[in-house]
């Protein structure tokens, strides 16, 4: 498995990867949702706020982690979340997640990115380091329908300094229901 960085005009390949991935796991309207949340965020962020890891096997995407800029009301603290990440079905449960995610924090880490935060399930992100954050920590961009899915990893300091709210996520994932 090979890891990268970049969309490099595969937009409709990574977006059709999470969508299969999604619908898989959870249904056909949440595989559309999530795809279509993947295909807006790489066509509608500004290139200083996304940075898309992929992992690739053969040449074709086998995952995909895309992260987006989370400002906070500091512009000096440089925060990135990671929504949506998926692996295709075939591959999960074989390390490609992990491995892909290693990857990224550490560029992410290398280029001055100071916190990773993401909205999902603990049990998976728990073995890269993340826990659940509180809101006076790292205000939520919108309410929360499952706060114990808020979750944080400082990549430079041991501990996350409280971030400066209101803390406000790039257009495409700026939408109720995705919180
Ligand atoms: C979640 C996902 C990205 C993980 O990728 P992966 O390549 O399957 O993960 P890995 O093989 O590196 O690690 C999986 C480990 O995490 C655990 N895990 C916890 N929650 C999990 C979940 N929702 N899906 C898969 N594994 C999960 C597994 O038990 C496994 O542990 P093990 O190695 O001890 O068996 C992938 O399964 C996926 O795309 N799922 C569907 C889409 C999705 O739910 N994405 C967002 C998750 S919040």
């Amino acid at each position: 498995m090979e890891y990268t960085e970049g969309t490099a005009d595969r937009t409709a390949e990574i977006a059709a990867l999470v969508r299969a991935a999604f619908t898989d796991s959870e249904g056909a309207a949440e595989g559309a949702a999530v795809g279509d949340l993947a295909r807006d965020l790489m066509e509608t962020t500004p290139p200083g706020d996304i940075c898309v890891f992929l992992a690739e096997t053969e040449a074709r995407v086998a995952g995909a982690a895309i992260f987006t800029r989370l400002a906070c009301a500091d512009p000096d603290r440089r925060v990135m979340l990671l929504s949506p990440m998926a692996v295709a079905t075939g591959l999960q449960g074989q390390g490609v997640g992990q491995g892909l995610l290693r990857h990224a924090l550490d560029a992410l880490r290398a280029a001055g990115v100071e916190v990773a935060v993401t909205y999902g399930d603990p049990a998976f992100y728990a073995r890269l380091g993340f826990a659940p954050v509180a809101p006076e920590v790292v205000p939520p961009p919108r309410p929360l329908t499952q706060p114990e899915g808020w979750l944080a990893r400082p990549l430079g300091a041991p501990a996350i300094a409280p971030l400066p709210g209101p803390c406000r996520t790039v257009p495409a994932l700026d939408a109720p229901a995705f919180w």
